[in-house]
């Protein structure tokens, strides 16, 4: 059910999820513009190549033959930064971001992470109020630059691992 990335193939998969989910999602939230700026500077082929190259996890979710969203881990020293989750707008509500958090929780219990951290965009309340279900909780609000003059004006929220 998760993939991980790693061929060429799956890293276009990626890229076409993240131009279907994002433009659709966030064009409301904070304009094309940005949009189109943050998917050529993140979400390219090229940027997921990169962030692989660094250390960076994708994962697609499969649905029966269908690939349906992905996520992207990075572990850090202290927690697990869960960097990207997005499921296909047809597919939200039937348990796939919970499973996926399920996921990135075996994994930080692996690598002897004690919490789950992420960020969402202030104005993403459908993602918050999905997050907040899973059990994660606002900790700060975080302006980040990301150049040409756009920011990310997000949360960061945490989820402690659960044992189980
Ligand atoms: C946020 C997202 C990943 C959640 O994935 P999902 O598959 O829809 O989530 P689930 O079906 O596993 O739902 C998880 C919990 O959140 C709740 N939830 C989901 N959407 C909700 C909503 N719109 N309002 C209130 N609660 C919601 C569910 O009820 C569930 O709780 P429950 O198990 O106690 O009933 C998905 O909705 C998504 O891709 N959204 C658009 C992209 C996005 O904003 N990604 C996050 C970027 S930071």
């Amino acid at each position: 059910m998760f993939i991980k990335v790693a061929a060429m193939q799956h890293i276009e998969t990626v890229e076409a999820l993240a131009r279907e989910i994002w433009t659709e999602h966030y064009l409301p939230i904070i304009g094309r513009e940005q949009v189109d700026y943050m998917l050529s500077r993140f979400q390219s082929a090229q940027a997921i190549e990169e962030q692989i190259a660094n250390g960076c996890l994708y994962f697609l979710i499969r649905e029966a033959e269908e690939f349906i969203g992905y996520i992207s881990i990075q572990p850090k020293e202290q927690e697990l930064f869960l960097s990207k989750i997005y499921v296909r707008s047809s597919r939200r509500g039937k348990g796939y971001g919970r499973k996926a958090v399920r996921f990135a929780e075996e994994l930080a219990k692996e690598k002897g992470l004690g919490k789950i951290v992420l960020t969402v965009n202030k104005n993403n309340i459908l993602a918050i109020k999905a997050y907040e279900a899973i059990g994660f909780k606002k900790v700060e609000a975080l302006v980040q630059d990301i150049g040409k003059g756009f920011v990310m004006d997000d949360y960061k929220m945490e989820k402690k691992r659960s044992e189980k």
